[in-house]
């Protein structure tokens, strides 16, 4: 038996992919953190990753100027940061320094990723759609790091403790992989 939920609750049954870290820089040049879980892989080859700011996050005029941003993957140990970096803006925050995240130079764009992240992928924006209030960025990843020891086959992402988010304030841990 099956219950109707309203369709703007829909993306509550999607929402819980890997919650990510997206930094940025302004057109001055500051470097800038959000908290992130609206994000889809468009394609492999060319790879391209999709992420949709809305209007209310500074980083989206942030990647507006610049068409680059970095996609940081954190674990569930970041808990306490990641909420604040999706709670608070850097139109009042020092986010980077709050946290206390060590910034590292990127190898194809200006924007800084951060160290304490087991993953990090450079992107170029290629496209971008709005819809309402909230910007659709298409983007080629044009570099990708993680750590040595959560890359064989496939990605370990329950070594790595990903973290997921239901929406509500709710989340879940990645759990154990197994192959069909
Ligand atoms: C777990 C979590 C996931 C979030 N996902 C998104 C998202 O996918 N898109 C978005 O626009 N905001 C999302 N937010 C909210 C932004 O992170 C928040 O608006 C942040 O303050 C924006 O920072 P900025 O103004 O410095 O860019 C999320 C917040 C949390 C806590």
């Amino acid at each position: 038996m099956k219950k109707e939920i309203p369709a703007i609750y829909a993306y509550k049954l999607l929402n819980h992919g890997p919650v990510v870290l997206l930094t940025s820089v302004d057109k001055k040049g500051n470097p800038n953190v959000m908290s992130l879980a609206w994000i889809t892989v468009v394609n492999s080859e060319p790879p391209l990753v999709s992420v949709a700011v809305g209007d209310q996050a500074y980083s989206q005029k942030s990647i507006s100027d610049t068409g680059e941003f970095v996609i940081n993957i954190p674990s569930v140990n970041n808990l306490k940061n990641i909420i604040y970096c999706g709670t608070h803006s850097f139109r009042g925050a020092d986010k980077f320094n709050h946290a206390g995240w060590s910034k590292i130079k990127s190898r194809k764009i200006a924007v800084p990723k951060i160290k304490e992240c087991c993953a990090n992928i450079e992107c170029r924006v290629v496209k971008k759609i709005r819809f309402s209030d909230v910007v659709l960025f298409v983007a080629k990843m044009l570099y990708a790091e993680v750590e040595k020891d959560l890359w064989g086959k496939c990605f370990d992402a329950n070594k790595a403790g990903t973290l997921h988010h239901l929406g509500d304030g709710f989340f879940f841990k990645s759990g154990k992989k197994f192959k069909a």
